[in-house]
């Protein structure tokens, strides 16, 4: 479905190569996805406060914050978590075009969703980090109480008991937090912008 017929593009004078010159550091989107527990939020939060500290231009999309706001109005089926994916895949875009490095933390379950953002993104401004972790430890961690309703069938279409999770095929980066230290973790997505380049 597009209504954007009659809708001409409108180009700007300043563009996203001069708001990276301008910063000092490339714009991209890194795309944390993983089950819920698995520490997407806790590793995107530290992975920005590590940024900021090397002074580059940051923001955030949590799927717990953008839920309140700009989709109240989505639920958890999988239609609903394909349009989550597609405004949130539109807003970190504009959001990397205005010059941050964002940092995004959805379940994203589907690789279809996923694979739909890569798409509209510029060549390496997409970066996919898989958040792994067992489910059993997700399930273990639990912070939000929330695998035990599922469990208890309070909660239905659950991501990792009633609803899947599909595994990335070629994830720009994998960080497994049920092996490796919350720093480790941390360390790791920092040295791989650095590696890239991202961060010069
Ligand atoms: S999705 O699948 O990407 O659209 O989900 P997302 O926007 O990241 O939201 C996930 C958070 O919503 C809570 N929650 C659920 N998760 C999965 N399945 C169901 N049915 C569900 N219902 C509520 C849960 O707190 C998720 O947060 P995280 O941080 O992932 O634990």
């Amino acid at each position: 479905m597009t209504k954007s017929e009659n809708i001409v593009w409108h180009d700007s004078k300043v563009t996203q190569e001069h708001r990276m010159k301008l910063n000092g550091h490339k714009s991209a989107v890194l795309w944390f996805t993983g089950l819920s527990g698995a520490g997407k939020s806790t590793v995107s939060v530290e992975v920005e406060k590590e940024l900021y500290n090397l002074g580059v231009h940051t923001y955030r999309l949590d799927g717990d914050n953008v839920r309140h706001g700009l989709n109240n109005n989505l639920g958890f089926s999988a239609e609903d978590r394909a349009e989550n994916i597609r405004r949130v895949g539109e807003v970190a875009k504009l959001m990397s075009d205005a010059g941050l490095l964002t940092l995004t933390a959805f379940i994203s379950p589907y690789r279809e969703d996923r694979d739909k953002v890569r798409e509209i993104m510029n060549e390496g401004e997409f970066i996919e980090v898989f958040v792994k972790c067992d489910l059993d430890v997700c399930e273990s961690r639990d912070p939000k109480g929330l695998y035990k309703k599922a469990r208890a069938g309070e909660i239905k279409g659950f991501t990792g008991i009633d609803d899947p999770y599909e595994e990335p095929n070629n994830p720009e980066l994998v960080i497994e937090t049920d092996k490796n230290s919350l720093e480790e973790c941390v360390q790791q997505v920092v040295k791989h912008l650095k590696d890239k380049g991202y961060l010069e």
